[in-house]
């Protein structure tokens, strides 16, 4: 029997922390039922104290998801220990993750603490978290760049106090595989007590190398878990992406000869859920998740798949959910045949009266496009009619002109605060036009840093998904808006992104 590889995703922690990507409760709610379908063996569901929204996404996911860990991030203090085990306290299995940074840099220069100080800290908190939760990670932060003799003495301190799981963040990136990997392999070798500890990976993409340095830290190292995001979501450059270690691990079994729990068929779709909810849009070319990643262009390359498949692919498709994913609704089918797709993405509505809701605006689109794919379905689902999330903004109608020749020329009818608002402007193109009209009545003042058009399901009949990020007084938020006509789409996609804005978060930053 092979050994056990542990996941630990943290899309919803680690991953929620990239600037515009943060999440609403439902949406973290039904990533993680993404994730338990996944079968991922530890869900970091959020970091409790950070935020009164997050203790309650943190306690939702808690109480609902059943077959993995819940683990809620908290840094080394007893409030937020307190806050972590609190939140955790309907999970059927509960992990607290504390967490303090070990390297000189960090303790001098953030936390102006000696390192005896911070291994005091390290030390009570762990002893104190212990008292709440059998299950206990430790991180030191920014671990790789610490001084190895301090980090040795730190985690023998934490695994005598009952750190069941030592995770060595490469927190800024900056390491490279063989170097990580005999990194973890001499503290284990080191430290007395290293046995009582399951070890970990935790590694940011900065230079590219975040998958390649989490599997020298398997291989090399010999840690029995990776954390990762879907899509490689996270801070700055990203995270470990989870869709590409499980892949590495699986497809090269004869290299790693370990085992990973992970139910493959269905990383696709939680590629696209997460993508969809965030506005972070999958680049074509991505390993595993990627539009192309199993699509052959070249004459030669699909003369030699046809032949033999092994030619050129190393994976199916179908193992990572690619043809699940193409199934197809249309006009004609019926309320059961979408309640069921609604079951197999995941998406729990709160009544009957929702699904009618949701159904409806499925007929909708029906007729207005023949094919409805998944991406469509969890589009629609996300509408504040059917999610009752109370918006300050809401889209209602739109029309606009645009002719060669002419300025266009936008009239849109929006709702703010529940009351129907009118407004029109002039703009450069239609979409221009349409926002400026928005903005013309909101008067965000936010900034626009991006604005890019995707379509959800490849040809022009599909529906357009436009991602809008706006940066306001240092918050950047993302707006995500579908429809099959993209001017229309760019309004919602503006909307959502000014309603997020509203949004006041008292966040504190997990490594401020
Ligand atoms: O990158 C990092 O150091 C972290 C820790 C909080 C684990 O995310
Ligand atoms: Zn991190």
């Amino acid at each position: 029997m092979a050994d056990k590889l542990i996941i630990f995703d943290t899309t919803l922690r680690d991953g929620e922390q990239s600037p515009g990507a943060s999440m609403t409760k439902e949406e973290k709610l039904r990533i993680a039922r993404q994730l338990e379908r996944l079968k991922v063996d530890v869900i970091e569901a959020g970091f409790a104290a950070s935020s009164n929204g997050d203790f309650e996404a943190v306690q939702a996911i808690a109480t609902v998801i059943r077959q993995s860990t819940i683990c809620s991030l908290s840094r080394a203090n007893d409030r937020d220990i307190s806050r972590a085990a609190e939140a955790l306290k309907g999970a059927q299995r509960a992990r607290i993750h504390t967490f303090i940074a070990t390297s000189p840099l960090h303790m001098e220069k953030k936390l102006r603490m000696s390192p005896e100080q911070v291994l005091e800290q390290a030390k009570q908190s762990v002893r104190f978290a212990r008292n709440l939760c059998a299950d206990i990670e430790f991180s030191p932060e920014d671990g790789y760049r610490s001084e190895p003799d301090f980090l040795c003495r730190v985690l023998e301190t934490v695994i005598a106090e009952g750190a069941t799981t030592i995770n060595v963040p490469d927190t800024v990136g900056y390491a490279v595989p063989e170097l990580y990997g005999l990194f973890i392999k001499n503290l284990r070798e080191r430290i007395p007590n290293s046995d009582k500890a399951i070890w970990s990976v935790h590694c940011h993409n900065d230079l590219g190398m975040a998958v390649a340095n989490s599997l020298a830290g398997v291989k090399i190292g010999g840690a029995r878990q990776v954390e990762c995001t879907i899509n490689g979501l996270g801070e700055r450059a990203g995270n470990c992406s989870l869709e590409e270690v499980v892949m590495a691990v699986r497809t090269r079994r004869d290299y790693f000869g370990l085992e990973v729990g992970i139910d493959t068929h269905h990383i696709v779709a939680a590629s696209r859920m997460v993508s969809q909810t965030t506005g972070f849009v999958v680049q074509p070319n991505k390993a595993v998740v990627g539009a192309n990643a199993f699509a052959h262009a070249s004459g030669i390359h699909q003369d030699g798949v046809l032949k033999a498949r092994d030619t050129y692919e190393i994976m199916r498709a179908e193992d990572v959910g690619w043809s699940a994913n193409k199934i197809v609704l249309g006009k004609l089918s019926g309320r059961n045949a979408f309640k069921q797709r609604l079951q197999e993405l995941g998406v729990a509505l709160d009544s009957e009266a929702d699904v009618n809701t949701a159904f409806a605006k499925f007929k909708e689109l029906a007729d207005r496009k023949s094919e409805i794919f998944d991406e469509d379905i969890l589009a629609l689902v996300s509408d504040e009619s059917v999610t009752h999330e109370k918006e300050q903004y809401g889209f209602v109608s739109l029309s606009q002109h645009s002719e060669t020749g002419e300025r266009p020329h936008a009239m849109i009818v929006f709702t703010d605060a529940g009351r129907e608002v009118r407004s029109e402007s002039d703009g450069n193109g239609p979409v221009d036009a349409s926002l400026k009209a928005i903005e013309s009545h909101v008067k965000s003042g936010a900034e626009m840093v991006l604005y890019s058009v995707n379509a959800i399901s490849g040809s022009t009949e599909s529906q357009g998904e436009v991602t809008v990020r706006l940066q306001n007084s240092g918050r950047v938020v993302n707006g995500v808006g579908a429809d099959p006509d993209i001017v229309v789409a760019s309004a919602k996609a503006y909307l959502s992104a000014l309603n997020k804005l509203q949004n006041k978060s008292d966040r504190v930053a997990a490594q401020g």
